[in-house]
């Protein structure tokens, strides 16, 4: 098949290709974004940033990554034809089909609602090939054992953050009933006894850990309560999810969620809107912060950004709110800063990238230190090639502003570091080459069109067969 001026592999297409991006034919390799039969190839291409431009205008944020692959994973519980509006076009969501496909669900795209019936799921194992691409797949754990009483789910590998370990997701589990043995890089969990409530606390407001035990807990007999919960708005999305399938779960946003087990026949399909995404949002502000907007994000609800809004302002930015959109302007020049990253309501680490761009443009020295994942500064030194003065040290990184910074190659070493410089590539004097962009595919729904629609001048290409 020949379409767009390359080659399209011949292999039969899934009737559910969603969004086939450009692919390119190079010499003898085929290099496509499709989602194909049973696999799904990043494209190598580079985004092409001009400096120098200005951001200004409104953009429409897409329905949170992080809330929207969790739906998926819940759909597993409500054994029909389940409705999720507001999902974003991104190659995660992809995976995510594709993981629910191989447990039998039917999943079907129409724009940005999935519609995904998971009456015919009929195994509780997930592969290997799929999860590892994707750490997020670990969240079939909780409502395969909810549903079925067991699971084999494929261990997830680390990543370039960190360990990213899933033992607070077992400790969790196995306070309800489960047993857990690893078998041959995969994690078995059976339930010989049943599903009981329990009290669980949690050692760290585990986001993944949360989501997966309260899944768990709706089919288990009796009252569960999870203290130390992640109180991310995600996770308030996912239960306002389970319970309009019929789960029974209070408390959720709150360090202390509590879980009446309902039977499994009291669960039902249902039709579900995911919310903004903050970190989206969080993203173009920090581009209309850097390049002085007014940008204004719409879509998301504020009170999601409380506290990056706080360090906008307190960097000599001007914030404008409405019910469900903020607009980011700045008159003065933007001031260093110290952040701390946290668990929500505390500084997302998802937004420290973007925060350090600011910083390392901003008049005078700030400290930024990563409290959740052990290495999240691989931005450092991209941005430092750009001409950018970042001292690491330890889980601090010491900022020292500068007035400008020079375009060059650089490489996205995970979605948020990819954003970030991308932005930094409009801030800076001369042209940006950001390689390994499939990283940003993962999480932001066309962020070169997004970016454009407010002044920027960049582009997606080919990348040369540099392994960056
Ligand atoms: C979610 O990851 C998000 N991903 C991450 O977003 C986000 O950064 C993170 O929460 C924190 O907000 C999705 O929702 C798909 P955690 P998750 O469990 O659930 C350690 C992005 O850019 N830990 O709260 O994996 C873990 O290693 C991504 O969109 C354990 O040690 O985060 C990490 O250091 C990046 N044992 C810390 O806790 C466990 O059992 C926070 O992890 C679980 C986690």
């Amino acid at each position: 098949m020949y379409q767009h001026g390359c080659l399209v592999r011949s292999v039969e297409l899934s009737s559910e290709v969603h969004e086939p991006h450009v692919c390119y034919f190079r010499k003898t390799r085929l290099i496509a974004s499709l989602a194909i039969e049973g696999e799904v190839i990043m494209a190598k291409e580079m985004i092409v940033v001009e400096g120098g431009t200005p951001l200004i205008g409104e953009v429409k944020v897409s329905g949170a990554k992080n809330s929207a692959l969790k739906l998926i994973a819940a759909s597993i519980l409500g054994g029909g034809e389940s409705v999720i509006h507001n999902v974003p076009l991104i190659s995660d969501i992809t995976i995510m089909s594709k993981v629910l496909e191989t447990l039998g669900a039917r999943v079907s795209r129409d724009g940005h609602t999935l519609v995904i019936d998971t009456a015919s799921v009929d195994t509780w194992e997930t592969p290997y090939e799929l999860v590892s691409k994707m750490r997020a797949s670990i969240s079939v754990l909780g409502p395969l054992v909810a549903r079925f009483g067991e699971a084999r789910v494929a261990m997830p590998g680390g990543c370039n953050l960190g360990a990213r370990k899933i033992d607070m997701h077992m400790v969790g589990m196995e306070a309800l009933g489960v047993h857990f043995e690893t078998d041959h890089g995969y994690i078995k969990a059976t339930t010989p006894n049943g599903l009981h409530g329990a009290y669980i606390a949690l050692d760290f407001p585990s986001v993944g850990a949360t989501e997966n035990t309260m899944m768990c807990a709706v089919t288990a007999e009796g009252e569960t309560v999870i203290e130390n919960a992640a109180r991310e708005p995600e996770i308030e999305d996912l239960a306002d999810m389970l319970n309009a399938m019929g789960a029974r779960v209070s408390g959720a946003g709150s360090p202390t969620i509590v879980v009446e087990g309902v039977p499994l026949s009291s669960l039902h399909p249902c039709e579900h809107m995911t919310v903004g995404d903050r970190i989206e949002a969080g993203t173009f502000l920090v581009g209309g912060a850097m390049m002085g907007g007014p940008v204004t994000v719409r879509g998301i609800e504020p009170g999601f950004l409380r506290m990056a809004l706080m360090k906008l302002h307190a960097m000599g930015c001007e914030i404008d709110l409405g019910d469900d959109y903020i607009t980011v302007f700045r008159t003065a020049a933007l001031r260093g800063i110290d952040i701390q990253t946290l668990p929500h309501p505390g500084f997302p680490t998802d937004l420290q990238a973007q925060f350090m761009l600011l910083a390392a443009v901003a008049q005078g020295n700030s400290v930024i230190t990563e409290n959740v994942f052990e290495n999240r500064f691989m931005f450092a030194d991209e941005i430092g090639r750009m001409g950018a003065q970042v001292t690491i040290e330890d889980h601090h990184a010491f900022v020292e502003g500068v007035s400008s910074l020079q375009g060059t190659d650089v490489k996205a070493t995970d979605l948020r570091c990819g954003a970030a410089l991308v932005l930094a590539g409009i801030f800076a004097e001369g042209v940006t080459r950001v390689h390994k962009i499939h990283h940003i595919d993962r999480g932001y729904e066309d962020y070169v069109g997004k970016l454009s629609s407010l002044g920027a001048k960049l582009h997606r290409e080919a990348d040369e067969d540099i392994d960056w």
